[in-house]
């Protein structure tokens, strides 16, 4: 995780309830050492005054667009260019709406628009508001366009409602925003991430799949990116927009998966397996649809894949190898076998069940390798990468460093 510190953080504030926590929010980020600017929209100044967040950050609020002095002194495309981040928190629906069309009709919205600078949004609303499938596009059209949404939390709100739309925490913000910051762990290294399912064909319109969203290996991919490392993403079928700066080769079955990671595997430092690759596939795939009439039963031969994880691991030049267990039983012994049947570097091993692992946003994780193991709080995937990511690097530096030395 990265510090604030020195960083110049644009503090956008917008008009929702959640707007009189930016005070706070703004402290811990003066008290990582980062440089504030607080800009607000007009009406955020109705639930959150202005003196207090100039005392905070010792530097003037900015409201307004077409503002003599301030534009003087920083103009708005030079306060563009200043940030190196922009949080925006809260976030409103209607903020979000604005942002996502491509509006610069104050001085917040023309930053967001102005800015090369990662941008990070906290959401706060209703919960019906945000649930709204309106407001669900715009989110899904920003976040494909590179924004980081950052919550919302779920839980009761200032509207007597209880749901999903609550601004998150101040100091959870400012972990959110440490962990967005680029690092140099794996700086210029190449890394092969595998993610998703894969989907095995029995005839033109049927395969065998699993339950896999892909949502862990995508984080993986954003949090190495933001390490500076090169990423190739190699993923099965998902619902997945690809994170930014990340180079995405998308297959179906385990065997274009294995061809894809064979090809790629020259450059890699790292190989992450996160994909759910099917154990199996049909023996045979019908040339034509598999037609119903006339049966009472199918019998399906399967012959097993390829395993791409042993199958790297085993190579005498190979690369940082990290595997997933996912186990419904005996999680630590399961993933303890797995790590030493396929040679691995460390396994990452999660407890799955209907409702939990497969498909959902948040997900704990057991991290082991050959003398240490570190359990990682239920939390959400892109979090919870950051944090893998961070161990792996630590691995991975020792590792190297064992090397050299022998
Ligand atoms: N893996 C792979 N290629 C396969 C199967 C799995 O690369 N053909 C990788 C996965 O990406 C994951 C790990 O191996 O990192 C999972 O190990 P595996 O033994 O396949 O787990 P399960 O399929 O859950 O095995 P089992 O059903 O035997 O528990």
């Amino acid at each position: 995780m990265q510090p604030s510190g020195g960083r110049r953080v644009v503090l956008g504030i917008t008009a929702g309830i959640a707007a009189f926590k930016a005070a706070e929010l703004a402290r811990l980020l003066v008290r990582d050492g980062a440089d504030v600017q607080v800009v607000m929209t007009r009406s955020a100044g109705q639930f959150i005054g202005p003196m207090t967040l100039q005392a905070i950050t010792g530097r003037p609020v900015r409201d307004a667009l077409f503002d003599p002095v301030h534009e003087a002194a920083m103009g708005h495309i030079e306060l563009a260019r200043w940030a190196d981040v922009i949080l925006v928190a809260p976030a409103t629906a209607d903020f979000i709406a604005r942002i996502a069309i491509g509006m610069a009709d104050d001085l917040l919205s023309t930053l967001c628009l102005a800015s090369g600078a990662p941008l990070l949004l906290a959401p706060a609303m209703n919960q019906a508001m945000w649930g709204h499938p309106a407001t669900q596009a715009n989110v899904a059209a920003l976040v494909e366009r590179g924004a980081t949404l950052l919550g919302p939390d779920d839980g009761d709100q200032a509207c007597g409602d209880t749901g999903p739309g609550r601004m998150r925490e101040p100091a959870a913000l400012l972990g959110d925003l440490q962990a967005s910051l680029v690092g140099a762990r794996f700086a210029g290294r190449r890394v092969i991430v595998t993610a998703g399912p894969t989907q095995e064909p029995l005839d033109p319109v049927r395969f065998l799949g699993n339950r896999s969203s892909g949502k862990m290996g995508f984080a993986l991919a954003a949090a190495l990116t933001a390490q500076g490392a090169e990423v190739v993403l190699i993923s099965g079928p998902v619902a997945l927009p690809t994170p930014r700066g990340v180079e995405r080769i998308d297959v179906e079955s385990a065997l274009q998966m294995r061809d894809a990671v064979l090809a790629e595997l020259p450059e890699a430092v790292l190989f992450i397996a996160c994909a759910a690759v099917a154990d199996y596939r049909p023996l045979e795939v019908a040339a034509h649809k598999i037609k119903k009439e006339g049966t009472s039963s199918l019998k399906l031969e399967l012959v097993r894949n390829p395993d791409i994880l042993a199958e790297v691991s085993a190579r005498a030049e190979r690369p940082f190898c990290v595997g997933f267990a996912a186990e419904t039983d005996d999680l630590e012994a399961a993933a303890e076998s797995k790590m030493r049947t396929k040679g691995l570097d460390m396994i990452a091993a999660n407890q799955v069940s209907v409702s939990r692992g497969f498909g959902t946003d948040d997900n704990a994780l057991l991290v082991i390798w050959n003398d240490g193991r570190v359990a990682l709080a239920n939390q959400p995937k892109t979090q919870l990468a950051v944090q893998l990511v961070d161990l792996i690097a630590d691995r991975f530096d020792a590792q190297a460093a064992t090397k050299n030395s022998g």
